[in-house]
Parts: C-alpha cells; structure tokens; sequence
C-alpha cells in the first residue's frame, strides 16, 4: 500500500479517538520554560515541583545507577545545575510517560504488565548502547525507547478487534507484528505510534526513534538515535525482558550495526549494563 495511504489511514484513526491520553501539562510548561531565555533555575525546579510524583521520580532517576554520582543529589535545584536544563527536560519527559501510559486502557489482548517490561527493557538498552556509542541525548534515546511501540497499545485499546486478530496471527504464523498490522490493519504500530508522538509535540528525533525502530534504513541518513532503539529492541528481546507480543526475535538490521561503530566486545558489556539497570529501573518505576 502507498505510503501516504497509510499515513492518511492513521491519521483518520488517530482523529477519530475522542478521548486520546495527553502528556501531563507539566512538560508542557517546562518544554516553553527551558526555551525562554528569562526562566531561571529556581522557576523550573518549582514548576516540576508542581507535580511531586514527577518531581521525586525525576530524583530518582537522578540519584540512580544510569548517572553513577557518589553523593546523592537531594534537590532539583542541585540537578539542574549538575545535568544541565536539556538533561531535566528529558527526564521529565519520560516520567510523563509513565504516567500517561497507564491512562491506557488496553483490555485482555495482551499482557499489559510484560509490554510496560518490554517498552523499560527497549529504553535502557537503548540508553546503554547510545552512551557507549558516544551519543550526545541517551535520555532522549531512553524517552524513545519507552515510547517505541507505543501504537501497539492504541491499536490495543481503540481497534480492539483488529488487534486480537494481529495478535492471533503473529501466534499462528510468526510473522513480526508489525506485518501482520500491515496484512491486517494497513498500516503498523510504528506509524501509529509516530503520529500520537506528533499529536503530543515531542521532538522530531522521538518521533523518528518510534517511527522507524523497525526499517531503520527508510530515512536517507539513518540517525544513530534510531539504530540505538532498532538493536535495543531486538537485545531486550533476546534478554527477554519483558515482552511485546512477538513471536521471534527481530533481526538486526546491518546498515544500524555500523551506524553505531561497536566492536563485538561492546556488546557483551552492553548486555551486562542493560540487565543491571533493568532491576533498578523496574523498581524506581514502579512495576
Ligand atoms: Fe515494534
Ligand atoms: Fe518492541
């Protein structure tokens, strides 16, 4: 089917929910405040304290094993000025997430609590490989790989019926579930979940991570980002953290291996890193 068939196909579907998640009006504010040149540190530290639960898990991650600080960090004052304005924005981005998310309402088509497993265990590989590979946004490449399947939970919650029959597909013939969406659907969670991201204003490297994490090659130059949450996907499956429905592996596609510039023994480091985070993200979280 044409691309922009599908993309229409979404877009309608995406219209016609009445009642669509939004992201907490928190990042909002704080994504207008860091772009005001007057807003001070004080003013944004107070602005995530509007929201406790953010503001303590924003802590928490902070003080987490992903940072590695030898003191604790006892106030957003202080990790601001230690991680920098960017650094905040995106941790406040991804717990934001985390609270939208439960928003959904997904019924009994799948394990919900396995898919939030499988969308933490894609974020922290994707994190680990992106700081290994030297990228400059790990934090943003965590934020996308929580969000990279995110279409599956709405073709869950408002397509129901559909997606039971995608999901009995995939069982039946092993197909990634993203072509059998395409079989079934006419288009994928990939799509679907790159249009909610846009419907939400996040950046256009998000949107790009969750729209391409499975044909890293579509865009012309492929962005490290993206290869990051491509091979974190298919690390976080083998390490079964988690599921996302599928029924295989996904293979790694070449053409992100070497975008990244890893050496084999990276990997083995990647993987020990990725299950150790994985426990302490599960537990500071909440799953
Ligand atoms: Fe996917
Ligand atoms: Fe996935």
């Amino acid at each position: 089917m044409d691309q922009a068939i599908k993309s229409y196909k979404v877009e309608k579907v995406i219209s016609s929910i009445e009642k669509l998640p939004t992201l907490p009006t928190i990042y909002v504010k704080i994504s207008h405040l860091i772009e005001a040149s007057d807003s001070t540190i004080k003013i944004i530290s107070n602005t995530i304290s509007e929201d406790q639960a953010i503001a303590v898990m924003v802590l928490k991650l902070v003080n987490s094993a992903f940072y590695g600080f030898s003191q604790t960090i006892g106030s957003l004052q202080r990790a601001i000025v230690i991680l920098g304005l960017n650094e905040i924005k995106n941790l406040v981005l991804t717990t934001s997430i985390l609270k939208t998310i439960k928003l959904f309402k997904s019924g009994h088509i799948f394990d919900l609590q396995e898919f939030w497993k499988h969308s933490i265990g894609c974020a922290v590989s994707a994190r680990v490989l992106a700081e290994t590979a030297y990228l400059k946004n790990p934090e943003e490449v965590f934020a996308g790989g929580l969000l990279h399947d995110i279409g599956k939970l709405i073709h869950a919650t408002y397509l129901s019926e559909e997606f039971a029959e995608v999901v009995a597909d995939v069982d039946e013939t092993g197909l990634a579930m993203f072509e059998s969406e395409e079989k079934i659907l006419g288009f994928n969670h990939a799509q679907m979940g790159s249009v909610l991201a846009k419907k939400w204003r996040l950046p256009q490297e998000t949107i790009n991570m969750i729209a391409y994490h499975h044909m890293p090659d579509m865009p012309a130059t492929l962005a490290k980002e993206i290869a990051a949450v491509h091979i974190g996907n298919t690390l976080c499956t083998a390490l079964r953290l988690g599921s996302g429905g599928e029924k295989r592996i996904p293979v790694v596609n070449q053409k992100a291996w070497k975008v990244l510039d890893l050496k084999l023994n990276d990997l083995e480091y990647v993987m020990i890193r990725t299950a150790k985070l994985f426990e302490e993200s599960i537990s500071i979280l909440g799953f």
